[in-house]
């Protein structure tokens, strides 16, 4: 019923909101005065200062129009004041402001989102672990050092899974789920509170220093909320991304590097796995190497001595290399951040439930379907592990008997339909386009238009899928963020 509007900053958009030097080796504290419609409330990343009427002559400056003061002061309109003491990167830059309501669900926990009863009911109700997993990150990684952790869920054109915008976190409707492991992805931003938002890499060129070191103390909450198979699990889902990356990379081998050179590139048109996989497996190498309790207290030491910084690669290598001497003699550390593709000593996950999903994944393919009894307690991030590790192509009628005995292609897990609408175009089973088509319309989470849309056009013949293609997406651009839209016209010029 009512307008909606939220800023997306990182990478580089901080500057098309306000003038800033719009690089993340910048911080700034600042305060801000929203003037919106009373019935509409705003949140930003930021404290929370007050919510009052106008006041005549406040915000004055020769920059705007005449009668500027009277629209400021009319009786529709109310002001939302904020105060960021904290200082940030511009990119951490973010508000919304929408027809908005919210739950408690902890101590310094609310979820906000759009005023509508049974959403903010399933929010709270996946959400409800917060408080648990800031107390494990704070075991791990150090004071909570940004008062509030509270969350915002964002309409479906939300263009991420998430954003770790400071005390306000935004999040996919996506993540609502029924079944609480939306929590992955909370305990993803949670954990950028300490690495990336505390510790933040001084440039595009080292991102991996925030979501590499942020993917692993994800992971690291996981197992301490939801137990190791869990952690593995997801592990193992980032283990075939990873792979899938290479390929993807294959004829551009700059991206597949930790530290890369971005000069003249838009960090949105190279965001991969990468940073986020390989990243992961180096610390996860490192971890191997030295053992969990030094390890753990070496991330400690680096939070306490990098807190409130910007840093890049050399200065972590470093920092290693003084806390843990002779480490360059056991790990590669030149191959690891600046070689190209997956090192030997990269690691897959093993665990019972991991292997025993894949040789499942493997066994399809001389024919053999999961038995009902083998799945019956699989989430979605089993099935997703799952789909993944099936061949891309398999025969169309397969495609149909397995959607006949698990219902994938109605699945409420965006991560599991979208693994299997993908394997359903791959496989030319046109079955499913009607899907393909409604979930195209539905959500602009990045992460589902990218396969689909790809898997769409690329590859030749197919012309039935690439005229599909452009007439979903001429329907669809309108609701689609800005970036988002960027991304599929970049995937339309590489493959139509
Ligand atoms: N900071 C990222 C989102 C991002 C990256 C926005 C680059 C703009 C440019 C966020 O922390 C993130 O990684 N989100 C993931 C969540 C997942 C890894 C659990 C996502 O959006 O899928
Ligand atoms: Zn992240």
């Amino acid at each position: 019923k009512h307008p909606f509007v939220y800023t997306q900053c990182q990478c580089i958009h901080a500057r098309s909101i306000f003038p800033c030097q719009d690089t993340p080796a910048a911080r700034i504290r600042y305060s801000a005065l929203l003037n919106v419609p009373r019935e509409l409330s705003a949140v930003m990343s930021a404290r929370h200062v007050d919510r009052r009427s106008p006041v005549s002559g406040e915000g004055h400056s020769h920059l705007l129009p005449g009668g500027f003061n009277s629209l400021w002061c009319s009786e529709t309109r109310v002001v939302e004041e904020f105060q960021m003491n904290q200082p940030i990167p511009p990119y951490l830059f973010a508000f919304a402001v929408g027809e908005l309501g919210f739950r408690e669900v902890g101590p310094r926990t609310r979820v906000y989102s759009e005023a509508v009863d049974s959403v903010l009911d399933a929010a709270a109700k996946e959400f409800a672990g917060t408080e648990e997993m800031i107390r494990q990150g704070e075991k791990l990684f150090g004071d909570y050092d940004w008062e509030r952790f509270d969350l915002l869920v964002l309409p479906p054109s939300f263009p991420y899974g998430g954003m770790e915008n400071p005390r306000m976190v935004f999040l996919t409707p996506t993540v609502i789920k029924g079944d609480a492991s939306g929590a992955q992805v909370v305990a993803h931003e949670l954990a950028h509170s300490w690495t990336g938002n505390l510790i933040t890499n001084m440039n595009n060129e080292h991102f991996w220093l925030n979501e590499g070191f942020t993917t692993y103390a994800e992971r690291r909450i996981v197992e301490a909320v939801q137990g190791e198979d869990r952690a593995i699990l997801n592990t193992g889902i980032g283990w075939k991304g990873l792979n899938e990356e290479m390929e993807r990379f294959k004829d551009n081998l700059e991206f597949t590097k930790l530290k890369n050179n971005q000069e003249g590139v838009d960090p949105d048109d190279v965001y991969s796995e990468v940073p986020y996989e390989k990243g992961f497996q180096f610390l996860w190498r490192i971890e191997r190497q030295i053992g969990r309790p030094a390890f753990d207290e070496f991330i400690k030491k680096y939070i306490a001595t990098f807190k409130f910084k910007s840093i890049d690669t050399h200065t972590f290598l470093e920092f290693l290399k003084a806390k843990v001497p002779g480490i360059e003699k056991e790990i590669d550390l030149v191959l690891w951040t600046e070689g190209t593709g997956i090192p030997p000593d990269a690691y897959e996950p093993v665990s019972n439930l991991y292997i025993k999903i894949v040789s499942l994944a493997n066994e399809f393919k001389l024919g053999r379907m999961p038995r009902e009894d083998e799945v019956a307690d699989w989430r979605g991030q089993e099935w997703e592990l799952y789909l993944e590790n099936l061949p891309k192509v398999i025969e169309a009628s397969q495609v149909l008997a397995l959607d006949e005995r698990y219902r994938l292609s109605e699945s409420k897990d965006y991560e599991v339909k979208v693994a299997f609408l993908q394997l359903a175009i791959m496989s030319q089973c046109r079955n499913f386009y009607g899907e393909v088509e409604k979930t195209l319309k539905e959500v602009g989470r990045m992460k589902y238009l990218r396969p689909l849309y790809r898997a769409l056009v690329q590859g030749k013949g197919k012309e039935e899928d690439k005229i599909l293609a452009k007439r979903v997406f001429s329907e669809a651009r309108e609701c689609y963020h800005p970036i988002a839209r960027g991304v599929v016209e970049s995937i339309f010029a590489k493959h139509l």
